[in-house]
């Protein structure tokens, strides 16, 4: 392929900017001509291009958000509006596309597959809740980001011997609350994967209250899609007699500068999905499995079904208190 497109879609993730300079930079040293798609597929049906070269992608690996932009198109969620974009890649000269994003940005990859374009997906979603990969672009970021907040409430909450229910992101996935969870010493993550019971999370919160040099201040973690949260701590608060507030960390989540772990996430799955295109091949997501990076068919990928961390949120319940 002599000409390679890139767009990033959907939800931003920190590490995308990384993901576009390694698409970018590999293009590149492989004698491709690099374009930037602003916007996802709406820049893509309004064509918003940005040549890309070595400069353009520099000074942006450590940087938040996506310099390309991101959004959501509608129209691309059906044939005509994916018939119109292989019309403007075929008008440009773009043999093969990188769509840096979340399940909903790959199904619209898979689509432009299947009309004639190339396309691959790299995970970019703070979520890793893309079932074929065991790691997604910005997850790291936003769990230590979500971390160093919580870490800030509990000085707080603990001088006014309170209880936080903190609500952390993550769509329908406990991913994030879990890990967060368990690296903050909270004493439960709330999650939609795990059955939970408030009655016997407060049961346990008043019985080590009431334990001699007893522990006066609580922090549970709850993942966005069980929502509630403001019902959560009120109910908590009824339940134990202790002051409860409810804290949603939202869109913060989602910003700032990557970590070393999602820069060179990014750096090696766009490396890898250039290496597909340059071979022709489309309709793969490359992912992390077994700790390697690797791809895999588009349709395959996105069925695949994703194991809880069933293990590590055992640990946390039996080592909480
Ligand atoms: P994410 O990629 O993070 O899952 P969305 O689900 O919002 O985010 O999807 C991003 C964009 O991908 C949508 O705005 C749309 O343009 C495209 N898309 C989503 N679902 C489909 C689909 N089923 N078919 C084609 N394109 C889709
Ligand atoms: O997928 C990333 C994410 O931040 C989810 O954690 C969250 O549910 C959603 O996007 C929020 O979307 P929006 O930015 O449209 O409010």
């Amino acid at each position: 392929m002599k000409k390679i497109g890139v767009l990033t879609s959907g939800g931003d993730a920190p590490g995308m900017n990384a993901a576009v300079r390694a698409v970018a930079r590999a293009g590149l040293s492989k004698g491709m001509e690099v374009i930037g798609i602003e916007r996802g597929y709406v820049g893509l049906l309004n064509r918003e291009f940005v040549t890309l070269d070595a400069r353009t992608v520099s000074g942006i690996i450590q940087r938040g958000g996506t310099f390309l932009y991101t959004a959501r198109c509608p129209e691309f969620r059906n044939m005509d509006g994916v018939l119109k974009g292989k019309a403007v890649c075929e008008e440009i000269g773009l043999e093969g596309l990188v769509v840096i994003g979340g399940d909903g940005s790959f199904r619209g990859a898979g689509d432009l597959s299947s009309v004639g374009i190339p396309c691959i997906g790299l995970p970019g979603t703070i979520d890793n809740d893309i079932q074929c990969t065991e790691y997604t672009i910005g997850y790291d970021t936003a769990m230590n980001t979500a971390m160093e907040m919580i870490d800030k409430l509990r000085d707080t909450t603990q001088s006014h011997d309170r209880c936080s229910v903190v609500e952390v992101m993550g769509r329908r996935a406990g991913y994030i609350a879990v890990n967060v969870a368990m690296a903050v010493g909270a004493e439960a993550a709330i999650t939609l994967e795990r059955p939970y019971d408030l009655n016997e999370i407060a049961a346990r919160m008043t019985k080590t209250k009431n334990e001699k040099n007893g522990k006066h201040h609580f922090i549970l973690v709850v993942s966005e899609g069980v929502g509630q949260t403001e019902n959560i701590a009120r109910e908590i608060q009824e339940m134990t007699g202790i002051e409860s507030r409810a804290t949603i960390l939202g869109h913060v989540q989602r910003g700032g500068s990557p970590t070393l772990r999602d820069r060179i996430m990014a750096t090696e799955m766009g490396y890898h999905a250039v290496e597909l295109l340059e071979q022709g091949i489309g309709n793969r997501i490359v992912g992390l499995k077994d700790g390697k990076v690797y791809d895999i068919d588009l349709q395959e990928g996105l069925e695949m079904k994703k194991p809880f961390i069933d293990h590590r949120y055992d640990i946390l319940t039996e080592t909480a208190y």
